[in-house]
């Protein structure tokens, strides 16, 4: 079973997100288990503060790194880490390729960043790979790492019903996904594609290849390149 644990300052933010859905049955049915830590809970003041000043100046506070490797070293002490990433918007932009390659590991944990973002002695002596989700900057990483969890969890076998479904995803294959209809075959006159009602296989998956290659031109040529 793959396990995530993420780390965050804001878990309360994350445990709706896994709690439905098609998250909710993968942890259920044991394809995945995902544990949200409290940084909080690896502070050693009373107050429980985690983040301070930045050295130097400048506005903004930094996540300390002591809490953060408390929590990271308490983890490590049970089991070993295939990755450990820091969601952030400096890092390597998440694409298909990658998500597909972390959907094949067993322990993942995800750090995610708060304020001006963690202290860099964090990032150099725990964290392997750095992962942004775009260019863009999020108040917090944990809309970050939970697009990447999502987007890793339905990949692993079983996960989605139709287990080929991932399979034709956009992304997969550098193409965007061909258009899909369902009933009713007439709505107010606008009708499904005749071919897709014609019950012809072979024809059906050549016109899905040919709208996906016209819907890829059209939109993101970039992916043809
Ligand atoms: N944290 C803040 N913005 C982010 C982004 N775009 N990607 C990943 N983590 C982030």
């Amino acid at each position: 079973m793959m396990r995530i644990d993420i780390l965050s300052c804001v878990p309360s933010l994350l445990d709706s997100f896994f709690a439905h859905s098609i998250l909710k049955r993968a942890q259920q049915a044991n394809h995945v288990e995902v544990v949200i830590h409290d940084i909080r809970d690896y502070s050693t003041n009373k107050h429980r503060t985690i983040d301070d000043y930045a050295f130097g100046g400048g506005a903004g506070m930094v996540l300390q790194i002591e809490p953060i490797a408390r929590c990271i070293r308490a983890l490590q002490a049970e089991r070993a880490y295939d990755e450990i990433i820091y969601l952030t918007p400096d890092g390597e932009q998440m694409q298909q390729r990658m998500v597909n390659q972390l959907s094949l590991k067993g322990n993942l944990m995800m750090l995610c960043g708060h304020y001006k973002g963690v202290d860099q002695r964090v990032r150099d002596m725990f964290v392997t790979k750095e992962i942004s989700i775009g260019d863009y900057v999020l108040s917090g990483g944990e809309l970050a790492a939970a697009v990447l969890a999502d987007a890793i969890i339905r990949l692993i076998p079983g996960v989605l019903n139709d287990e080929t479904s991932a399979l034709t995803d956009s992304f997969q294959d550098n193409l965007l996904a061909p258009p899909v209809y369902s009933r009713p075959a007439d709505f107010e006159g606008h009708k499904v594609p005749e071919i897709l009602v014609s019950g012809h296989e072979a024809k059906i998956e050549e016109w899905r290849y040919e709208q996906s290659l016209k819907r890829t031109k059209e939109r993101r040529p970039d992916l043809l390149q």
